[in-house]
């Protein structure tokens, strides 16, 4: 297993849209084998190809206590959703910044496993949260976007200067 680089806010590569997953073999297993173990070091909960820089829709996440529930969720669908919450977030891209965003409550994610399979799961609270935040990074999206023009630009000079140290 290696652990692979993250990549930090503002960089545009995290601005690109992940292609769906059509041939799952073994490059699959091995990327999402390197991103648990990129996760779990790092530490984070959650963490989508894209911020690995990989273009494809696989996400790897994990909000057990034990962290011993890995979950592989690669071409993922919301088919239902209901509620509304706001919980701090954090992610890997954006060292130190936790911010509320809105979400919705529960939700019912419909992905693939790492070989393919087909499920179905029910998700509320913190996972729900992760599968939406995680979801957004595929489509190229971060969750400071939903925070205002001026904060945004707060959090960009105060990682500039994180990252430089
Ligand atoms: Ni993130």
């Amino acid at each position: 297993m290696a652990l692979l680089n993250i990549l930090n806010f503002p960089d545009p590569r995290l601005r690109t849209k992940a292609k769906q997953v059509v041939d799952f073999n073994d490059n699959i297993i091995k990327l999402t084998d390197n991103m648990f173990a990129t996760m779990y070091a790092a530490p984070g909960i959650g963490l989508a190809a894209t911020q690995v820089n990989v273009h494809q829709r696989i996400i790897t996440i994990d909000t057990s206590e034990e962290k011993n529930q890995p979950l592989v969720v690669i071409n993922p669908i919301i088919v239902e959703k209901e509620g509304e919450q706001a919980i701090d977030e954090g992610c890997l891209s954006l060292p130190g910044i936790y911010e509320p965003v809105k979400r919705f409550d529960k939700i019912r994610l419909k992905a693939q496993d790492k070989h393919g399979e087909f499920y179905e799961l029910d998700a509320d609270g913190l996972l729900s949260v992760c599968i939406q935040h995680e979801m957004d990074h595929l489509e190229g999206k971060l969750f400071v976007d939903y925070l205002s023009e001026m904060k945004r630009n707060r959090i960009r000079k105060k990682l500039a200067k994180a990252l430089k140290v």
